[in-house]
């Protein structure tokens, strides 16, 4: 199967939708249509080659092409491709669950799959509901979640990531949870000591908790980064204030690590830096390496233990998915989890991280209008602002951040911006040549761009 590139473009233009995307930016610009991967690069169908800074959208962990995915999966496709797990289980899925309580945090040893983040978030969610509801709590109803949280695009995971410019268009039908300010809010908008910020943070979720922390089923939140807010980081300290906090008020803690889980923040899961023993935990993207979708919400037992009834009580969880537990995804997701101890991956992430702060210090550093700089392992973001004293934002209209993927692109690296924060999330593969090639050229791109704005 052979198609020119003109070819494809002519059909993308006319037939596909792409996800966050304004469509009529997109026709009027030439679409990069990528072909294959290899390593840590995207190759498009002329053959010309991109470094992957952004790890295919946050979920890439091994590279492209890895040889032992490629197996696993091939091996799987000889046994079988899907069978349902409603009434039936499977080899791959059942070696997963057992793999993922081994190295969740200790509260956590069940595990119920679906296929996305946002569908691991809304699994969560609608457990909590139900939790309080057969508990005889029914007026546990509410989310707690952080200002600019993001969980996915489902109606409930927006409920708990609710922004006005985005969602306005869905409020008739949705609830959107009560929100507290992340450190970050303090720091960054107003302007707050590190210190002082994480301070005025847990003061603030103390003051909700205490408003309506009765009435709530859970908080959730994004541990250490809020990765779609634009590299929202949190210091050591806020999550264990929450979780004392969500303890104080009877209520339970979700955390999404989606994004933060599988090594990206130099633990394999964000909570374990801090020991966070949450209640339940969302994991999707690097779970399969970056080859599938897969996603799983990993439960405490106590929870789970609520749910189970005689069959007539009609206590149990009504939510599945056609392609829960999908055995080619679940038998790649092992032998991703066997990559990670084989080739060390946490202790190489560890290594990597220290090196990427070094570059950022060295080439975003002294721009002129780099603003502010946050990193978690290996996911970083560069705020850039027009003004770098008084942190005077760009105007959106000045599209500042996709003109510096524009050009970045024209130098072999494709990355993607959050608005004015340029994010950098390498496959946790990367070579350390390559991270230096990712920073330089990604500097290189935010000078060119921002010289003279
Ligand atoms: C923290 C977090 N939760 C949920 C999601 C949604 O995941 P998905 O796009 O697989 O639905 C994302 C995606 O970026 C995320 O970062």
């Amino acid at each position: 199967m052979t198609f020119s590139t003109r070819q494809l473009v002519d059909w993308d233009r006319r037939h596909v939708w792409h996800p966050f995307t304004q469509m009529q930016d997109w026709l009027a610009q030439e679409p990069l249509i990528i072909e294959r991967g290899e390593g840590n690069y995207l190759i498009d169908t002329e053959g010309r080659r991109y470094l992957d800074g952004v790890s295919s959208l946050w979920c890439n962990v091994h590279g492209h092409r890895k040889k032992e995915l490629d197996e696993a999966l091939r091996e799987q496709c000889e046994r079988i491709a899907h069978s349902t797990m409603l009434g039936l289980a499977n080899v791959p899925a059942t070696v997963l669950a057992k793999q993922l309580a081994d190295i969740a945090p200790r509260s956590l040893q069940r595990v119920f799959y679906s296929d996305a983040g946002a569908t691991a978030v809304e699994i969560a969610l609608k457990l909590a509901l139900q939790y309080w509801s057969l508990r005889g709590e029914e007026q546990r109803t509410r989310f707690v979640s952080l200002t600019e949280a993001y969980h996915g695009d489902t109606l409930g995971a927006v409920g708990v990531g609710y922004s006005d410019t985005f969602h306005h268009f869905y409020r008739p039908v949705l609830r959107p949870s009560r929100q507290i300010k992340p450190p970050h809010y303090f720091r960054w908008v107003e302007g707050q000591d590190p210190d002082r910020a994480l301070r005025s943070a847990i003061a603030d979720a103390e003051q909700v908790l205490d408003a309506c922390g009765a009435v709530t089923a859970a908080i959730i939140v994004e541990p250490l980064m809020q990765g779609a807010a634009g590299m929202w980081a949190q210091p050591i300290g806020y999550l264990p204030a929450i979780e004392a906090l969500a303890r104080r008020h009877g209520t339970l803690l979700i955390c999404d690590e989606v994004a933060t889980g599988f090594g990206r923040t130099g633990e394999m899961f964000a909570v374990q830096h801090e020991n966070i023993q949450p209640d339940m935990l969302c994991l999707g993207k690097g779970i399969t390496g970056g080859y599938l979708p897969l996603a799983a919400t990993l439960v405490s037992e106590k929870l789970f233990a609520q749910f189970l009834a005689p069959y007539e009580e009609f206590q149990a969880f009504f939510h599945g998915h056609t392609y829960t537990g999908n055995p080619l995804a679940a038998a790649v997701a092992v032998a991703n989890l066997e990559l990670f101890e084989r080739e060390k991956i946490i202790e190489r992430v560890q290594r990597r991280a220290a090196h990427l702060a070094e570059l950022a210090q060295l080439h975003f550093a002294p721009l002129d209008h780099t603003g502010d700089i946050r990193q978690w392992g290996l996911m970083m973001g560069v705020e850039l602002v027009r003004d770098r004293r008084r942190r005077t934002p760009y105007d959106p209209a000045e599209r500042i951040g996709s003109r510096i993927i524009d050009e970045a692109r024209r130098h072999g690296l494709v990355i993607r911006p959050l608005g004015n924060v340029i994010i950098l999330m390498p496959p946790l593969s990367i070579e350390e040549v390559e991270l230096e090639t990712l920073v330089a050229t990604t500097a290189g791109a935010i000078r060119t761009i921002t010289e003279g704005t």
